[in-house]
């Protein structure tokens, strides 16, 4: 068995999981590369993902994303944060297995909710009735991050920190016979 945390940490979840922030608190204590999909896909189009949904459409940003998963180095030890989305494309799971161990990070519903429309620039959830929307798209997603996840955080009791916390200290445990190569002082 490999050991995990000598692989990259790919998040996975639902907007408003909390991916992006818990990424940067992974690479704060892990010193690993940060890479973020959404980010290269914005790079890519130059503009923010709520001005490519509206110009482009849905499909030209999911081809991107797969694009920008391909761009992403196999070789390289990194904290990989994913869009929401990234499971709803079949090629893309082969290239999130290929790209490290997977983490799921999930929560109670009103508080996934709650958290993704505190900011209003997500463009799935610019309908008349968002709640729902979030409701279906969550049930739909939820057996797909299941079924690739390796590990599931529950974050809706706990901090950034503490979620990243868990997750070093989860994937420690998936191999403890095998000396980490993340400080302790990480966790
Ligand atoms: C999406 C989630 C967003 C972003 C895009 C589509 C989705 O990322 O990729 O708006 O389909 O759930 P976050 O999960 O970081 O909000």
């Amino acid at each position: 068995m490999v050991n995990q945390l000598s692989r990259s940490i790919v998040l996975i979840g639902m907007m408003g999981a909390g991916k992006s922030s818990v990424g940067r608190c992974l690479h704060r204590r892990t010193g690993l590369a940060l890479r973020d999909t959404d980010e290269i896909v914005a790079a890519s189009f130059g503009m923010p993902i709520s001005e490519i949904f509206p110009k482009f459409g849905e499909q030209r940003f999911r081809q991107a994303e797969t694009d920008a998963l391909r761009s992403l180095p196999t070789t390289e030890r990194a904290i990989i944060v994913t869009g929401g989305g990234i499971v709803v494309r079949n090629e893309n799971i082969e290239i999130l297995k290929r790209l490290g161990v997977i983490v799921w990070l999930d929560g109670d519903e009103e508080m996934l909710f709650a958290r993704a429309s505190r900011k209003r620039n997500r463009p799935l959830l610019q309908t008349k009735n968002p709640r729902k929307c979030f409701s279906e798209i969550l049930g739909v997603r939820r057996p797909l991050y299941a079924n690739i996840a390796d590990v599931q955080v529950d974050t809706s009791l706990l901090t950034d920190e503490e979620v990243a916390v868990a997750i070093l200290v989860k994937l420690g445990r998936m191999n403890p016979k095998l000396e980490s190569p993340i400080p302790a002082t990480a966790l």
